[in-house]
């Protein structure tokens, strides 16, 4: 039986449908190449979270595989369109172009037309527990790509580094997978950007150590510097990672999740930090909904 998310709405190619009607072409890109590229957020209240930079990483994601995306007012009427349809006030939203159709065969020049694909879910964040008690992440050996191979700052369907390294993390009981660059200095999350507390200041990878530019990570190094927090964009060592007095995870779904336990070791006390909790709560107050 096929499992999909039940109550899903899906635009696809001008309509929007039930998850299960739902489908593309087995000739499409995306599914044969991971050709494509896509963004996911949340909506609070309706409205997509920050829909205009996820829209810009979008067309940056485009430019840099040199796909042409349909025009901005297309995409946002599709989103509009399926988060309508859905009717729910707190939905999981992902936006999906490939390169589209076509001949199979590795040019580009293959495809006919691109394909934009709207995927709106009602919204379930991660278990509770996870932000009262923190979670517990794990280094894994994989590394995000060195200079020269395909940036990570571009978010396309090619998405098996952090596949492969979340099943690793899994395996190990623990809820997110830490990537390290080729240095092995702390890069990101496998789908989540990390930051480290020391001392009351707040350390988060450069985005020289090739990591994808979080929206969230933007937002939240703002609200912080906006009360005052000393923050830097600095490489992390493993071993100032495991020395940190507190350490969180963002994206854009999950928002601020405190981190308590890097490989199997307590960060700080092994309960989410004084600062951690007080950037949830101002966190929770820019986007308008109390924090998990
Ligand atoms: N991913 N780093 C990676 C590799 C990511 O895939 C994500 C988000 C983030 C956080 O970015 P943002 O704050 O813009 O959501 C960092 C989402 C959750 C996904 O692919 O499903």
């Amino acid at each position: 039986m096929r499992r999909v998310p039940a109550e899903a709405k899906v635009y696809v190619d001008g309509q929007v449908l039930d998850g299960e009607q739902a489908c593309v072409s087995v000739f499409d890109r995306g599914f044969l190449y991971g050709d494509g590229v896509y963004e996911v957020t949340r909506t609070v209240r309706g409205e997509p979270l920050f829909l205009a930079e996820h829209l810009d990483r979008l067309a940056a994601s485009a430019r840099a595989i040199e796909l042409e995306l349909p025009p901005h007012p297309r995409i946002a009427a599709a989103v509009g369109q399926t988060l309508q349809a859905l009717g729910q006030p707190r939905a999981y939203l992902r936006i999906v172009v490939t390169r589209g159709a076509g001949e199979i065969g590795l040019d580009p020049a293959c495809a006919d037309a691109p394909l934009l694909v709207v995927i709106a879910r009602p919204l379930q964040l991660p278990d509770q527990r996870l932000y009262r008690d923190g979670a517990a992440v794990v280094c894994v050996p994989l590394r995000r790509n060195a200079p020269g191979h395909l940036p990570p700052e571009v978010k396309s369907g090619n998405y098996l580094t952090s596949v492969l390294a979340t099943a690793a993390a899994r395996r190990r009981g623990a809820y997110e997978a830490v990537l390290c660059d080729q240095q092995g200095h702390i890069a990101e999350g496998a789908s989540s950007n990390l930051f480290f507390v020391h001392g009351g200041r707040v350390r988060t990878p450069p985005l020289a150590a090739g990591l994808l530019p979080g929206i969230t990570r933007r937002v939240v190094l703002e609200l912080l510097r906006g009360h005052g927090v000393p923050c830097q964009e600095a490489p992390v060592t493993r071993q100032e990672a495991a020395e940190a007095d507190e350490a969180f995870l963002t994206s854009s779904v999950r928002g601020v999740m405190p981190v308590v336990r890097l490989d199997d070791r307590p960060i700080g006390t092994g309960r989410p930090g004084p600062l951690t909790r007080a950037l949830g709560v101002w966190y929770g107050e820019h986007i308008g909904e109390a924090p998990p």
